[in-house]
């Protein structure tokens, strides 16, 4: 580098620190790691992913093509629960008598027959309003959700699970995330012959994708666009430029 670069660099640096100074003058904070709110509903995650096998995507449905995941609205939940529930029939290994749940009856009242309102679910994961978080660009470049979100299919109740600081976005940017790591999170790996299976479970060809399907998003739901690029160790990165990341 010439002397005459060094020093027009310098106006650069000096904007930098202005602009992190006045960022963080509104910060508004990220919400915390562990934070577990109540809902207004015991919503279980346990039974409609893992016991149902039901996609991320049928209730997140904008997860891959929008910058917000967005939350369910009760018409979601009515196409089942108008036929399911609130008195629930014996199942085989769920309950042997039948059982009137108060947490159907709450999703029932907040429907009122399609006059009701909204569920207010308690927002849990919050980045600032400076923060540019785009997540159809994560799910479409194949990052699980369990990897930032945890493994959402076994909480009773969600919980935030990372910590979603600066540090944590810029070192997966920085390091790259690798899909075979992604699938351990999501809990599941790939094996040796390339076929998922759940982390821990014996080699199941074929059967066992779709069984894990429900894991995360399938590539036939996933928009086919340019791959991240990738470093050295074949771990996808991405930009760590301030501007990437702030408006
Ligand atoms: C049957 C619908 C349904 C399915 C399927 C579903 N979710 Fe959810 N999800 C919800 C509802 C309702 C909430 C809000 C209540 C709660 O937090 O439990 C929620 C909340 C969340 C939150 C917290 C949102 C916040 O406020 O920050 C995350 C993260 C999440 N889900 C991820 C997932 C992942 C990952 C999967 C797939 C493994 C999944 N969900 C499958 C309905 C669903
Ligand atoms: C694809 C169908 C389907 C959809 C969509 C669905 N559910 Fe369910 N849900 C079920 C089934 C099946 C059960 C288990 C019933 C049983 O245990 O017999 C269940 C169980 C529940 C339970 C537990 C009831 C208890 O006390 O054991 C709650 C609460 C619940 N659902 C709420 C919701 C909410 C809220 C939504 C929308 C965000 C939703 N469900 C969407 C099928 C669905
Ligand atoms: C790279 C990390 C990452 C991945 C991958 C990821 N998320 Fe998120 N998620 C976040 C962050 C960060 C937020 C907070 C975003 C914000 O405040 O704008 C969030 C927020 C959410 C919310 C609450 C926001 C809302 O709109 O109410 C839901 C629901 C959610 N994620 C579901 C999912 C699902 C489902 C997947 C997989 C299809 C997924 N996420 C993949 C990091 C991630
Ligand atoms: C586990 C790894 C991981 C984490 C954590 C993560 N990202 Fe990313 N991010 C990626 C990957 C992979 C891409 C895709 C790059 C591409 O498509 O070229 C991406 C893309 C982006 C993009 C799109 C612009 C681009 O091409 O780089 C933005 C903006 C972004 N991330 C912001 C964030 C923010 C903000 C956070 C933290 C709240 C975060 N990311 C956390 C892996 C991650
Ligand atoms: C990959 C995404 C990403 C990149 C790149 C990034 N940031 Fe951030 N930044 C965040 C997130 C997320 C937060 C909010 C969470 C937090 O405070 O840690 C944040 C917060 C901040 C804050 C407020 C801190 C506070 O405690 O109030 C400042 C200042 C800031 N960033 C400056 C910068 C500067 C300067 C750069 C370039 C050198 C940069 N950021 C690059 C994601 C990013």
């Amino acid at each position: 580098m010439t002397k005459r670069r060094k020093w027009t660099a310098i106006p650069g640096l000096i904007a930098l620190a202005t602009a992190a100074i006045l960022l963080s003058a509104y910060s508004g904070a990220s919400s915390s790691q562990g934070s577990q709110p109540q809902q207004p509903i015991n919503f279980p995650h346990t039974v409609h992913v893992q016991r149902l096998g039901m996609n991320c995507l049928y209730c997140h449905y904008t997860a891959n093509k929008s910058p917000d995941p967005g939350l369910p609205a009760v018409s979601t939940c009515m196409g089942c629960h108008l036929i399911i529930g609130p008195t629930l029939n014996p199942a085989p290994g769920v309950r042997t008598a039948p059982y009137k749940s108060p947490e159907l009856e709450k999703l029932v009242n907040y429907y009122k027959g399609g006059a009701g309102k909204p569920v207010p679910w308690v927002r849990i994961h919050k980045v600032p309003e400076y923060v540019h978080f785009p997540h159809m660009r994560h799910v479409n470049a194949g990052v699980t959700c369990q990897t930032c979100h945890g493994k959402i299919q076994e909480m009773p109740q969600v919980y935030q699970y990372s910590s979603l600081n600066m540090g944590w976005c810029v070192s997966c940017h920085v390091n790259g995330y690798s899909p075979q790591e992604g699938e351990v999170a999501a809990g599941y790996a790939r094996g040796d012959s390339g076929v998922v299976t759940p982390a821990g479970a014996p080699q199941q060809p074929a059967a066992a994708t779709s069984a894990n399907a429900q894991l995360q998003p399938s590539s036939s739901t996933i928009a086919v666009g340019r791959q991240p690029a990738k470093n050295a160790a074949g771990r996808s990165i991405a930009r760590y430029d301030c501007a990437n990341c702030h408006y």
